[in-house]
């Protein structure tokens, strides 16, 4: 059984590209872990309370309860629209929480972990975190955020966190904090000696109150007790004992900005509470845009929709896991994605079944067999058997980027193959047999690199194996990576998948805001031809949020295929029958793989595009002007 976790985001502000890094993460690992066979659990969610939400809430006039529910809102609507698979939304304002981490309080404190004293020292609201004056950067800067701290001094509840020193260290003989080489730095960290922690406010109120018993309300509980404990009343322990399978957990995925929450306090804490330590602590790296820190109060923050939309999601999951090494830093670039998606997805990917469904219904009326692979081939069928054993076990150690890099390795065997035996000479040449073998091993090929891929590319890998006849199950699972079998096929025609990217979608739209329109002469407009257009035919663009499709009607019958980005505000069947205007002398187009001849016109309001036509009926191909 493997239970496994994001970190609930603080609802301070809206879900941005950073969030979505870790979500798309853990999204991937528990679709693989199912598919692998095992029982999987996937939480996520989000961290409300606090000084921080406190805060945000009054700036924008809402109590931090309301405030709660429109962002915690925001967050899993996102989630949902990326069909992000988790079992558990967990919010930590549920009152099953607050009387799960109240009784955790009282735990420790019956344990005689937690004592009574006056806190001094810096707080940054920011990072809700603690710290000496020795730790600030720049006179009262946050050693983590650099944000301005704040001097306490308040009565307060502590943890012996330093009674744990020695039990977290043996811990981490296990190795459970992922990539390992972060072990170092926390066991620096924790050798410089830890300090009892503060866990308790006073000053602000948006919080768990400390247990009735213990008869001092004015007390809040710290917001990390608060929220780390969510992993485990989530788990609802009282209730479905089935539950108590998936402790300990097999994955805490996190931001290296919260690991050493993760991987110092939250094992002490569990230690305290007599709950079992994680497997694995995982922390990735943190994403910039043009070099700089993303975040929030920079105002640089990436929404992950804009990017989904404009490339598709499939190929923006792709590009997060594969473009980084997980655990490093990674920049975001518009370019880089473009080639990830060029050169792997629609290459190496995507035009290897084109190849193999054009030939195999050339050359075997869509049958493929595989019996005499091994005969021919062995060779190839071992390299590629060797780069998917590396894949499952990259990616089994959270190593992301390694785990895509060998399922391509294990695609371009197949498509060298290909260049090499070239097999339209073989059936040529008295070589069917050898040819459909090749078709065989490539269809292997990319069935085997499917089911490993499905985790990371949902959707457009089941389109792989419905050209091919197939299922992704975990028992094809077992057949086809675990035991090395090879099958049979019938593949289909189907249509392309990830279409080439030719433009820029994001910096292309930032660049036309800056354009200064200049005024211009009657002759000039001369050379625009605008016609009336009847919308024949129209439908989405697969892969593209963006992109309708449409076949128009201009004078004499005259058709036009032209796409426009309008897909966000009508639908394609309700524009079948309407007409639209269109600039119709405009040079030919590529856009996501397809021609557009000419372009329609819409007008931008606020943040729709609506639709341009004539107040009456005209006649198709009319003028205007
Ligand atoms: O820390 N690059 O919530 P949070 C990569 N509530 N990942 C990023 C990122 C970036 N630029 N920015 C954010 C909290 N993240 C606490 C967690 S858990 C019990 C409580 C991701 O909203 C990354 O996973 O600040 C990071 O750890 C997390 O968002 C922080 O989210
Ligand atoms: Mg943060």
């Amino acid at each position: 059984m493997r239970y496994i976790t994001t970190p609930i985001y603080y609802v301070n502000d809206v879900p941005h590209l950073g969030h979505a890094y870790t979500t798309i993460i853990a999204d991937t690992l528990a679709r693989f872990y199912r598919l692998s066979g095992h029982k999987t659990l996937f939480l996520t969610g989000t961290d409300e309370h606090g000084q921080k939400i406190e805060q945000a809430a009054k700036n924008k006039n809402h109590s931090p309860k309301e405030y709660a529910d429109k962002i915690s809102l925001e967050f899993k609507k996102l989630w949902d629209e990326f069909e992000i698979s988790y079992d558990i939304y967990a919010r930590t304002t549920d009152e099953r929480h607050i009387k799960f981490v109240q009784q955790v309080f009282l735990t420790m404190w019956e344990k005689g972990d937690i004592y009574k004293g006056e806190y001094e020292g810096y707080y940054c609201v920011s990072c809700e975190s603690f710290f000496t004056q020795t730790q600030l950067t720049n006179g009262c800067g946050c050693p983590d955020c650099g944000k301005e701290t704040r001097l306490l001094k308040e009565e307060s509840y502590f943890f012996k966190l330093s009674k744990y020193e020695k039990d977290i260290l043996k811990w981490y003989e296990s190795d459970p904090i992922m990539p390992k080489n972060k072990k170092t730095e926390l066991i620096n960290f924790i050798e410089n000696g830890l300090k009892d922690l503060s866990i308790t406010r006073t000053s602000f109120e948006w919080g768990i109150k400390i247990p009735q018993n213990l008869n001092d309300d004015k007390h809040i509980i710290y917001v990390w007790l608060d929220a780390l404990f969510i992993y485990i009343s989530s788990l609802e322990l009282d209730k479905k004992s089935e539950n108590l399978g998936f402790l300990p957990a097999f994955v805490h995925l996190v931001g290296k900005d919260i690991l050493r929450f993760h991987a110092i306090y939250f094992p002490a804490f569990l230690m305290s509470a007599n709950l079992p330590l994680p497997k694995y602590i995982a922390a990735h790296g943190w994403w910039t845009k043009d070099g700089e820190k993303m975040s929030k109060s920079k105002g640089n923050a990436l929404h992950p929709k804009i990017i989904a939309d404009a490339y598709g999601l499939e190929a923006f999951r792709y590009f997060l896991l594969r473009e980084v090494s997980f655990g490093n830093d990674g920049d975001f670039n518009e370019a880089m994605l473009i080639n990830r998606i060029n050169a792997d997805l629609s290459n190496e990917f995507g035009n290897l079944l084109n190849r193999i469904v054009g030939m195999s219904l050339k050359y075997s009326n869509g049958e493929i067999l595989h019996n005499e692979v091994s005969h021919f081939y062995e060779a190839e069928l071992n390299e590629a058997n060797l780069h998917l054993q590396n894949a499952l076990e990259f990616i089994e150690n959270f190593q992301f980027n390694r785990y895509l890099e060998e399922l391509f390795k294990a695609l371009s065997v197949a498509n060298l193959s290909i260049s090499k035996y070239e097999p339209w000479n073989l059936i040529k040449n008295n070589g069917a047999s050898k040819a459909n073998a090749l078709v065989s091993l490539c269809a292997n090929i990319l069935a085997k690199v499917s089911i490993l891929l499905h985790p990371t590319l949902p959707k457009n890998t089941q389109k792989v194996a419905k050209a091919l006849n197939f299922e992704i199950t975990p028992q094809i699972y077992q057949k086809l990576i675990l035991q090395n079998s090879l099958l049979d096929f019938k593949a289909s025609a189907c249509e392309a998948l990830f279409p080439k990217v030719e433009k820029a979608f994001l910096s292309e739209e930032k660049k036309e805001e800056k354009i200064q329109i200049p005024k211009i002469k009657i002759d000039d407009f001369a050379k625009i031809e605008l016609k009336v257009a009847l919308v024949k035919e129209c439908e989405r663009i697969e892969g593209s949020e963006k992109l309708l499709k449409f076949i128009l009607e201009l004078e004499n019958g005259e058709t036009r295929q032209v796409l426009s980005g309008i897909a966000k505000f009508y639908k394609p069947e309700e524009l079948i029958g309407k007409q639209v205007c269109l600039i119709s002398n405009l040079k030919k187009a590529k856009i996501f793989g397809y021609e557009s001849d000419g372009m329609i016109l819409s007008a931008k309001s606020g943040d729709k595009l609506v639709l341009i036509s004539p107040r009456e009926l005209v006649e198709s191909g009319s003028l205007i002007g």
